[in-house]
């Protein structure tokens, strides 16, 4: 594992937008694993800046995203689908057929988990996963006690994700969808590199639990302690307890 510790949240999100722009000039045909929340929005403001400056070329990247809602259709503005094409996915040279998220509308959580796993073995893996951490550990949108062996799956939102996410659904709960397709730990897991990042005074104690802790399902992150390539990019308000 390894810790890059940067000053703030613009900070942060330059360090990591750096690890994928590497990814992407030494791999231009790479797969992309990426992810949606709050985190990660700056580092793509960042990758879409070096885009426009013509440093960076998305036209042979693929991208597989970690998770969807599930009985949410693309076209919902919170939609993860919707959330990346805003964020990054409208502003660069990605070809719209090298875009991959679960889809949502399909109700048949056996049937689509079972595709998407496929897609991502079709494509050979994914070489870079860019990853948040929820407070109580939770990655893509396995939470606390989720099984280490698991592929892509439908999951239940926690009482504690559904009242994070509200702030997207005007703060009702009533309107948070309350079933999602993630993919599994085993999934992150396969990634050749994982890039976390994680900012803020909300994540210091979760990011001391699950990388100086025990490895346990109990906190979904804290295995990523095994996994042989590990970035994790903090800003010092969420270092803060690590000193
Ligand atoms: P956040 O979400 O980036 O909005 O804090 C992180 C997560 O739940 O993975």
């Amino acid at each position: 594992m390894k810790i890059i510790r940067a000053t703030d949240y613009y900070d942060m999100s330059r360090k990591a937008a750096n690890i994928i722009s590497a990814q992407v000039i030494m791999k231009p045909n790479c797969v992309l694993g990426l992810a949606t929340g709050g985190t990660p929005v700056g580092t793509y403001k960042q990758l879409v800046e070096w885009y426009n400056k013509g440093d960076l070329d998305f036209s042979e990247v693929t991208t597989v995203n970690l998770d969807e809602y599930r009985g949410l259709p693309r076209e919902h503005p919170e939609s993860y689908w919707s959330f990346m094409h805003k964020n990054l996915f409208d502003l660069v040279n990605i070809r719209p057929e090298a875009i991959h998220l679960p889809d949502g509308t399909n109700m048949d959580s056996a049937a689509e988990c079972a595709h998407y796993d496929e897609i991502i073995r079709q494509l050979g893996g994914v070489d870079l996963q860019l990853l948040g951490i929820g407070h109580d550990g939770h990655i893509g949108f396995n939470e606390p006690g989720a099984a280490f062996e698991l592929g892509t799956h439908c999951v239940s939102l926690t009482e504690e994700t559904i009242e994070a996410n509200k702030r997207f659904f005007d703060g009702d709960v009533n309107q948070v969808p309350k079933q999602a397709y993630t993919m599994g730990i085993k999934t992150i897991m396969q990634a050749r590199k994982v890039l976390m990042v994680a900012n803020g005074t909300g994540k210091a104690d979760i990011v001391k639990k699950a990388f100086f802790g025990p490895v346990t399902p109990e906190v979904p992150a804290s295995i990523l302690q095994m996994h042989p390539d590990f970035t994790l990019v903090l800003d010092a308000e969420a270092a803060a307890r690590l000193d």
